[in-house]
């Protein structure tokens, strides 16, 4: 099955296909948000909103373990995310579609592992599915490749750590990419990201950042975003042949 988690402005997606069944799924860290299971291009899909109806959850109180948990309970084995975010660099224009190859995790304060009762090292030297954020990057016009910077949130960043994101090599920053993406190669799922560019991030903006600016790029960017995923789901092959379905092989002590 396919997962897709989505992220600001995507609260419903059952549109994209026949919808099969709907259904809550009681995890060890608590209950998911509600699952819409549906069929497209002869796949079963399974999507859940990272926010819950109506954006009731900020980044920070994200129940990041129980949402991949619940994932991997339904058999999914391939996620598409989708993250909005702010751009790090001119060149890369709101509106703009970037796959992201590697993170840098600023987090805080989250559960970042299922493995708190066995040391489980997960290797994250190719952090993305490498195939899976092919089939995407063929799917549509995107940026393949960047660097994502996740940061606790849920303020806006200051200059100075814009300033400094970006000479670490940063090309975006969000504040719900991580650690969903760690959390899905520790269960050997593939895991990709479609962060939508909602605006420049602060201090590269020329003028301060609103939430009403974010909301209002992705709902133009709606049609595009599920264009692209259908697009990705008609193309991605029954068997997947990459690494991350065995990520624990040498992992654990
Ligand atoms: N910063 C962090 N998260 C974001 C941004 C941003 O500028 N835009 C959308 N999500």
């Amino acid at each position: 099955m396919i997962g897709i988690i989505g992220g600001t402005g995507i609260y419903e997606i059952v549109t994209m296909g026949d919808e099969i069944d709907k259904k809550v799924l009681k995890t060890p860290y608590g209950n998911s948000p509600e699952i819409s299971i549906f069929k497209l291009h002869g796949k079963k899909v399974a999507f859940m909103s990272r926010h819950f109806k109506g954006h009731s959850k900020p980044p920070h109180m994200i129940n990041y373990r129980a949402n991949v948990y619940a994932m991997k309970k339904l058999g999914v084995d391939r996620i598409i995310a989708t993250n909005a975010v702010g751009s790090l660099e001119r060149e890369v224009e709101p509106g703009a579609f970037v796959i992201p190859n590697d993170f840098i995790d600023f987090t805080k304060l989250r559960n970042g592992t299922f493995y708190d009762n066995r040391t489980v090292h997960i290797d994250v030297t190719d952090p993305y599915c490498s195939e899976l954020r092919n089939i995407i990057s063929s799917s549509g016009k995107v940026v393949n490749g960047g660097i994502y910077v996740c940061t606790e949130g849920p303020r806006f960043e200051t200059p100075a750590e814009i300033q400094m994101f970006r000479m670490l090599g940063g090309t975006v920053v969000g504040m719900t990419g991580l650690p969903e993406a760690v959390l899905a190669r520790e269960l050997e799922i593939c895991y990709a990201s479609i962060s939508t560019v909602s605006n420049y991030a602060a201090s590269i903006s020329p003028t301060n950042l609103t939430i009403d600016e974010v909301f209002e790029i992705m709902d133009t960017k709606k049609h595009d975003l599920l264009k692209l995923m259908d697009t990705a789901i008609s193309k991605m092959a029954v068997e997947r042949s990459c690494h991350c379905m065995g990520a624990l092989k040498g992992a654990e002590i």
